[in-house]
């Protein structure tokens, strides 16, 4: 998929992702060794976006399946189009001399089965990602059917037999923690914690998409996140919310957050009631901020050393 470590952080970054050293070498050997990685982290941290962003540098597609409690293996792999193999029966019935056995073969193969992500991935001509986002949101049961898939690369399907893989996906497992995966998954897979980024790389990413803004204005976003992620709220913003709180600034056409600010910003920092309240504390918001002009101070510092 990547000839090497540096074009594949060099293509994450064309994307409009920023990865880490660990996260870029991760991915690498990942895809060279054919293994799933496994991303575990807060909601919001770039997950999801990592998987598309690989998928993008390695100018392929993604097959995704968006897990959610109480899916079935149908949903994941697929089923028999059962109007289409009725029409079929009605038609052949038509004539005269119908040889029922090799109709029934027929309608067991793959013509009348509709694909499901996982199946797709596996009859992909080209390596595609194949990204089963939230697992932890599925049950045991359900994991223990992605081991096949992952371990030899093939499915085995009621009635349609053993599909091998034409080509074998990159797969991307996340999972935001609500559920604990299990340990044969983790086994098979890399695991990598996406975390909050430190505020140099935080800094880039929002440069990224406020280009046309200044360093101090991308470092001052930066700072107020670590500070606001220093403050043991209920629920910490993350990367997408700073990027939220970046566009909002713009739209106010204003490039530094004064204490003055508070009630306008208040619905885009805080996302729960204890968290308003705390940020509506005498002089809380005054003190996040003294907080953030530090941090990103820091950074601005760090970054030009
Ligand atoms: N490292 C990063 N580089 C660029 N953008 C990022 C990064 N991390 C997060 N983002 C932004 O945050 C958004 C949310 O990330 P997402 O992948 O949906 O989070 P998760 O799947 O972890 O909940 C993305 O669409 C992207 O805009
Ligand atoms: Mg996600």
């Amino acid at each position: 998929m990547f000839s090497s470590f540096g074009q594949l952080g060099e293509g994450l970054r064309a994307t409009g992702y920023i990865a880490d050293s660990i996260a870029t070498t991760t991915v690498f050997l990942a895809a060279k060794l054919h293994k799933p990685v496994l991303l575990e982290g807060p909601t919001g941290s770039g997950k999801t976006q990592l998987a598309y962003a690989v998928a993008e540098a390695a100018n392929t597609s993604v097959e995704r399946l968006q897990c959610y409690e109480g899916i079935n293996e149908e949903k994941a792999i697929g089923k028999f189009d059962e109007p289409l193999q009725r029409l079929c029966v009605e038609l052949k019935s038509k004539s005269a001399n119908v040889d029922w056995d090799s109709l029934r073969t027929e309608l067991h193969s793959q013509q009348f089965f509709g694909a499901g992500p996982l199946l797709r991935a596996l009859q992909c001509e080209k390596p595609c990602v194949l990204l089963i986002d939230e697992l932890d949101k599925v049950d045991h049961a359900f994991e223990a059917l992605l081991l096949e898939l992952l371990s030899v690369w093939q499915l085995s399907i009621p009635k349609l037999g053993t599909i091998k893989a034409r080509s074998i996906p990159f797969v991307v497992l996340t999972s935001n923690e609500e559920r604990r995966i299990g340990d044969p998954l983790r086994r098979r897979s890399f695991y990598l914690r996406v975390e909050h980024p430190t505020a140099e790389r935080e800094a880039e990413i929002v440069a990224l998409r406020t280009p046309d803004s200044t360093h101090e204005f991308h470092a001052g976003m930066a700072g107020l996140a670590k500070a606001l992620r220093g403050w043991s709220m209920e629920k910490p913003p993350s990367v997408s919310e700073i990027l939220d709180l970046a566009q909002a600034l713009k739209v106010l056409g204003s490039e530094q957050i004064t204490p003055e600010m508070r009630d306008i910003l208040l619905p885009l920092l805080a996302k729960t009631e204890a968290d308003r309240r705390k940020l509506l504390l005498r002089d809380g918001f005054a003190s996040l901020i003294f907080d953030a002009q530090q941090y990103s101070a820091e950074a601005l510092r760090r970054s030009a050393a």
